[in-house]
């Protein structure tokens, strides 16, 4: 980039361009729009909505607070949900993910019986709430008495899990928990039973985040043992590793492409739409995130609406045109 062209002060003023509030916003380039937001809800199977403590404002949400809720998206005009089930029962292999039966099948369902095409119906696709060991796949004993994630033998479950979301109607799957070849199994398990249209979101640059603390509550899936970092990435690895998982997935068919968390990895963000463009470009503005300004808020520390605004625009600004985040109902209002 090159600077060459401005004549330096007096003759160059920046500040012209932003004396005048119109002319402020007409020089802007980062504009935020509801309709590039994707708003996460978790759909627990049972009678009762719960709050949960931890996310002020958000609930685990039963499937007609469901409906109601995307009812109300869709008139703010969001552009989609992401969907994350969490069943009465769990399983050393997440069964309930695996059902057409199940809580992610029937919140599909209602979802989109709700809304039609107005709403994207989008599911997150992973085993950790679906699991007694809160992992997100098929675990397995190594060596030493230790239990590892199944790589080969959570893509077979993937494949099963998608087929599920596909028959119920969603309209894009988000997958999301950093198995090696997830997305070439899924596209593969899409094409050959009639859903080759059907695209494709990988969180494909994914740290395992401390971040993502309040989310194992909202979820139900911290893992009873161990910790992610077998699979997810490491905070401290060369961004050049995400290139490198993003190219992988762009090669095994992924349509779109996240990186997760946001803010605290927007150095990521900046790199991967600098090296992939025409990519459509999401980020994750997570739990943590959103908790840490909901807590500061209520104590009185910050203004709570100028903070998520600004962070909104810092995703945007890095290069993520798509944001998931769970301030997208009250920020759309906002707007
Ligand atoms: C995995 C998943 C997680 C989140 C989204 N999908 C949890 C994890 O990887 O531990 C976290 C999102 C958040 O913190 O808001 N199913």
């Amino acid at each position: 980039m090159s600077f060459s062209f401005d004549a330096g002060f007096p003759t160059t003023r920046l500040r012209r361009l932003r004396f005048h509030p119109l002319v402020r916003r007409l020089a802007r380039t980062v504009s935020l729009s509801p309709e590039k937001w994707i708003l996460p809800l978790f759909v627990k199977d049972g009678e009762e909505s719960v709050p949960i403590a931890s996310m002020p404002g958000q609930s685990q949400l039963t499937l007609s607070d469901l409906r109601a809720k995307v009812g109300r998206l869709k008139e703010l005009g969001i552009g989609g949900v992401i969907l994350f089930g969490i069943p009465k029962t769990k399983d050393a292999v997440g069964s309930d993910a695996m059902s057409d039966e199940g809580i992610i099948a029937r919140a599909v369902k209602c979802a989109k019986d709700a809304v039609g095409d107005e709403l994207l119906i989008i599911t997150d696709v992973c085993f950790c709430e679906y699991t007694d060991h809160g992992h997100c796949g098929v675990m397995k004993e190594v060596s030493g008495g230790r239990w590892e994630l199944d790589n080969d033998a959570t893509l077979e479950n993937l494949v099963k899990q998608t087929l599920v979301h596909a028959r119920a109607g969603a309209d894009m799957v988000a997958p999301s928990g950093m198995i090696d070849g997830m997305i070439g199994a899924i596209r593969k398990g899409f094409d050959e039973n009639g859903y080759a249209d059907l695209p494709i979101m990988s969180y494909a640059a994914k740290y395992a985040s401390a971040f993502y603390g309040p989310f194992r509550d909202a979820a139900e899936s911290a893992p009873r043992f161990g910790d992610r970092r077998s699979y997810q990435m490491d905070p401290a690895a060369d961004s050049g590793q995400a290139l490198r998982e993003v190219a992988l997935d762009l090669r095994e068919g992924a349509d779109l492409i996240m990186v997760k968390p946001a803010l605290p990895y927007l150095d990521v963000v900046a790199k991967v739409k600098a090296n992939f463009p025409g990519v459509p470009l999401a980020a994750y503005h997570v739990s943590g995130e959103f908790s840490m300004i909901k807590a500061a808020a209520a104590a009185g520390w910050i203004d709570e609406k100028r903070i998520v605004l600004e962070s909104l625009n810092s995703i945007a600004r890095a290069g993520a045109e798509i944001i998931l985040t769970y301030y997208a109902e009250e920020a759309a209002a906002w707007l």
